[in-house]
């Protein structure tokens, strides 16, 4: 979504143009090296199956291609998660608290966190956590003059890595509430999870709070439609990976002889989305040399499902009790609340 740009504004190549709304901060730059980029494609493509961290589908197309998919008829987590956030609004604001400082992990567009902020009594501050950093500032920007009186710190990190906000640029908090929906818990596998929730506990402290999205498990045909759309959004969100990796690091992908691919393993309770080769081809990245065969897999993400029991399990690894739960009618999705144990 581009913000038309005042007459007067220099137009810089950069985007240090500082923000023009009075309560949103200046962007807090954590970002990884493009090194790391590097390093997790070389290390993931050596690998078998090969594979390729998730987190870098999320560069600024990416962001876009996201947000199309999350207005698709079959992609049913957006919309039901936001129907859920929009009937139990004001139970979630009460689990949250008064003068909460609500950091959100994955904040995209924000558009989840409007609801919940149209019900938080007397916020401190919102600080909103992703890894495409021009994507963050303009959403960080338009939620700050949504809400003039809210401090919107925006910060670019990756958040699969511990991270810390600097006490002196955040105004002080009665808690800390982390807000991470969408179900993006699910992109990691359980091991993962356990640390990124261990990480979640430490940050927000005794007093404070998670309110996390869950994707359910439920039907394989209702789940696998979600990663295959009709109009091949998914399929372009999935080979976006491959131009960025090729205009970031100079590699040679061709994204025609890549095919995307999205099955659900029931016994794992997760979706695989996968970019098939559909030829043998060698892809150069960096003096490196990558051969594929004939329909070999490229992984590129796992989604997992999880049945409530599992989750709370899931949870209790990590030193956090389940205290709410909110679902839809048809328990395809839910939203829930946690504090450590
Ligand atoms: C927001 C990361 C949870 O796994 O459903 C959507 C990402 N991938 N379609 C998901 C995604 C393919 C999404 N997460």
């Amino acid at each position: 979504m581009p913000r038309p740009r005042p007459a007067h504004a220099p137009v810089t190549a950069t985007s240090s143009v500082p923000a023009l709304v009075a309560n949103a901060l200046p962007l807090l730059d954590l970002a990884p090296a493009a090194d790391d980029l590097r390093r997790d494609v070389l290390d993931g493509l050596a690998r078998r199956p090969r594979s390729v961290p998730c987190k870098y589908f999320y560069d600024d197309h990416g962001s876009r291609l996201f947000d199309q998919i999350c207005d698709l008829p079959e992609y049913y987590p957006t919309r039901t998660e936001l129907a859920i956030s929009r009937q139990y609004a004001a139970e979630m604001a009460t689990a949250c608290g008064p003068h909460t400082l609500l950091v959100e992990l994955g904040s995209g567009s924000s558009t989840k966190t409007r609801v919940l902020l149209d019900h938080l009594r007397d916020p401190a501050a919102y600080v909103p956590v992703d890894i495409a950093r021009d994507f963050l500032r303009s959403a960080a920007d338009e939620l700050a003059r949504a809400y003039p009186r809210l401090p919107v710190l925006p910060v670019c990190a990756d958040f699969t890595r511990p991270f810390t906000v600097p006490a002196d640029r955040l105004p002080a908090a009665r808690r800390t509430v982390v807000y991470f929906p969408g179900s993006t818990i699910g992109n990691f596998t359980a091991p993962e999870a356990t640390e990124l929730l261990r990480n979640i506990a430490a940050l927000i402290g005794d007093g404070g709070g998670l309110l996390i999205g869950v994707d359910l498990r439920k039907d394989q045909d209702i789940i696998e439609r979600a990663y295959n759309d009709a109009r091949g959004v998914t399929a372009a969100f999935n080979l976006n990976l491959l131009t960025r990796i090729n205009r970031e690091l100079g590699a040679d992908f061709r994204g025609e002889h890549f095919r995307h691919r999205a099955v659900y393993d029931a016994g794992a309770g997760r979706i695989e989305m996968q970019l098939l080769s559909t030829r043998p081809q060698t892809v150069q990245i960096d003096g490196h040399s990558f051969d594929f065969a004939a329909d070999e897999v490229l992984r590129t993400e796992y989604s997992h499902k999880y049945s409530l029991e599992q989750f709370a399990g899931l949870a209790a690894a990590a030193g956090l009790g389940v205290r709410q739960v909110w679902s839809d009618r048809d328990r395809l999705f839910s939203v829930q609340y946690l504090s450590r144990a």
